[in-house]
């Protein structure tokens, strides 16, 4: 997590530098600063809390300057304080940091004994230490290769020095760094999205490069000092559009624009004519898949879960769904004739990227499915399928978790297809049936207002249940834990029929339940489920295709999402579950793009 951002240019950067550090503060929001050369010296101003604090400080001290560093936090080492904050700067250098240096103890002890004192409790100033020692013997090459050879760990950096007072270093090892190129300016940023307001072309750092930015031209170097070139990208001008519109927040936006971003990925796929599904070229012969591993985290990881769920249901594969924090440390078999599936909105999660480098190292056959398809998730899997739901803003991920599943869902008919594993009627039955869910969604948002009333419910609350059978299950857990994310109440996502082996003993006079109970083939035992949470006093929001009166007595709200075939309603079950998650915290007066604690972006372990 944090962002950096670093700029050159022929005219004061600091106002372009505070406008990439909003777009930053998904990856961070505790604290933030700036660096620029001002008069020749370093001009560091920093604070705790928002960018708009670091603006109100600017505005009453001006930074000038026409080369910078800036910087959001999100606190790793040491508590979110001005003092943490970043920059970190001595006399001579200031730097920018993203990810954790592993070996900061160690390096801190070493540069204190050489007789370098530090002000901060961050595993970042130990850089700042070691670029001053090595500056004093060293070009400037030489310098960031040897500071960038101690370190241990993952980083992305910006770096200023009052020496080199034409130019902006930036250095990637594990997290990500985009580069912008301008018009007599140039620009790093940790994602393209910071710089689109500067400029459209855009390259990237891999890990172990470094790269030198000087107004009229950025030169790139690998980890062994040779100059190499990158590729430009053009970015389009739709991943440009990224702001609320009418709306309060990104939220709101991003959840009522599933019906259209879900549109677009099904068109993106479907061969309306031929009624076929455009995937081809799997980096495995899906006959010849033996196993399928969907790798991911957070959301991402819930909607991992339910294709498990598909799979099983369409195909004769084996499939497994893990954590990726969990997998890239366990001793798992790694099989070539696997395919392995890594799922991430962000593309950047240092987990998930870690686990697929695992796969890599491994000669293993990897398809990534991400939002952003220039992120280092993109770039190393075989294969990559995009789920074409625009810039997600908002911390708490909504329209990509359901493009997510999208993609999943026809990645699975498609297999299942190819392999000769489903009949071909009902394959032709299934994607007439999907390409129906847009509509379906829309007309799910369109019930906003019954949900406003039952989260009143959940403000107190003390904790609630999600529970769900079958399908409905890793939509319990993804509901619950928007819910946990963006309102601050516990709440737990169990199977239903799991709830008497211990979590029934939670169950309360009051407490409400979420009971999600489609009109499948678990319907009954869900209802018996319900009952027994009824029973010992738990306030029931059944969420449910099921249009009979029965129950209806017992039920405090019952939420209603139009009938569809249930292999697809977990698309439908998931919105209502969304829009609870954001009105208690409304109520609650909670932050709801940027929640405690969180960032969008998780590049550390
Ligand atoms: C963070 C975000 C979550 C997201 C998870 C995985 O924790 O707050 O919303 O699900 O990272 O992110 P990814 O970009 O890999 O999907």
């Amino acid at each position: 997590m944090c962002g950096i951002v670093g700029i050159v240019s022929n005219k004061s950067v600091s106002a372009s530098i505070i406008r990439a550090l909003k777009k930053l503060e998904y990856r961070g929001y505790d604290s933030a600063g700036i660096s620029t050369i001002t008069n020749g010296e370093i001009n560091e101003q920093k604070c705790s809390g928002r960018v708009d604090n670091l603006e109100k400080i600017l505005f009453q001290n001006p930074s000038s300057g026409d080369l910078g560093i800036g910087h959001v936090r999100w606190a790793t080492h040491g508590i979110p304080n001005q003092v943490n904050a970043h920059p970190h700067s001595s006399e001579v250098v200031s730097v920018v940091h993203n990810g954790i240096i592993e070996n900061s103890d160690k390096l801190r002890k070493e540069y204190e004994q050489k007789g370098y004192s530090f002000k901060s409790q961050t595993d970042t100033e130990v850089i700042t230490a070691m670029l001053t020692d090595f500056l004093k013997k060293e070009d400037l090459i030489n310098c960031i290769h040897k500071t960038l050879e101690k370190l241990e760990g993952s980083f992305a950096l910006g770096v200023i020095f009052k020496n080199f007072n034409n130019l902006v270093v930036g250095a990637r090892r594990g997290s990500p760094l985009a580069v912008g190129f301008g018009h007599d300016e140039n620009f790093i940023g940790s994602d393209s999205y910071a710089l689109k307001s500067m400029t459209n072309k855009i390259s990237y750092l891999d890990d172990g490069d470094f790269c030198i930015l000087y107004k009229e031209k950025v030169e790139f170097y690998n980890s062994d000092k040779k100059k190499i070139n990158k590729e430009i990208f053009e970015l389009s001008s739709e991943d440009n559009i990224a702001d609320k519109g009418d709306y309060k927040d990104f939220m709101s936006k991003e959840i009522n624009e599933q019906s259209t971003t879900t549109k677009k990925c099904i068109n993106e796929y479907l061969d309306k004519s031929r009624n076929e599904i455009n995937i081809f070229n799997l980096p495995i012969n899906p006959k010849k898949i033996k196993k399928i591993r969907l790798i991911a985290c957070g959301t991402a990881y819930h909607s991992c879960l339910m294709a498990k769920y598909w799979i099983e249901e369409f195909t004769s594969i084996d499939v497994e769904s893990d954590i990726a924090s969990e997998f890239r440390y366990r001793k798992v078999k790694l099989d070539p004739s696997d395919l392995y599936i890594f799922v991430s909105q962000s593309g950047e999660t240092a987990d998930t990227y870690a686990a697929l480098k695992k796969c890599k190292e491994n000669k293993i056959k990897t398809c990534g499915i991400v939002n952003v398809v220039e992120s280092s998730i993109a770039r190393l899997s075989d294969f990559v399928l995009p789920i074409h739901a625009g810039p997600e803003i908002g911390v708490a991920s909504t329209k990509a978790f359901i493009g997510q599943m999208i993609v999943l869902y026809l990645l699975t008919l498609k297999i299942s297809k190819e392999r000769g594993d489903i009949n071909l009627d009902e394959y032709a039955k299934l994607v007439l049936d999907l390409r129906k869910i847009p509509s379906l969604i829309e007309e799910t948002l369109s019930k906003q207002k019954d949900i406003q009333v039952i989260a009143r419910d959940f403000i107190n609350a003390k904790g609630t249940m999600y529970l769900g059978r079958g399908y409905s299950y890793p939509i319990a857990m993804e509901g619950a834990l928007k819910l946990k994310e963006l309102s601050y109440i516990h709440a737990e996502g169990y199977a239903a029929g799991e709830m008497k082996h211990g979590p029934l003993a939670l169950i309360e006079d009051g407490i409400p339940v979420v009971v999600l109970a489609p009109k499948d083939r678990f319907f009954e035992k869900t209802i018996s489920n319900m009952q027994e949470v009824i029973a010992r006093g738990g306030k029931v929001l059944m969420i449910t295709d099921d249009t009979s009166e029965t129950m209806s007595e017992n039920i405090r709200f019952k939420f209603q999402i139009p009938k569809t075939n249930s292999t697809i309603n977990s698309f439908l079950l998931t919105i209502p579950l969304q829009f609870l998650a954001y009105h208690v915290a409304l109520l609650k007066n909670c932050d709801i793009d940027k929640p405690r604690n969180l960032a969008k972006s998780v590049t550390v372990e």
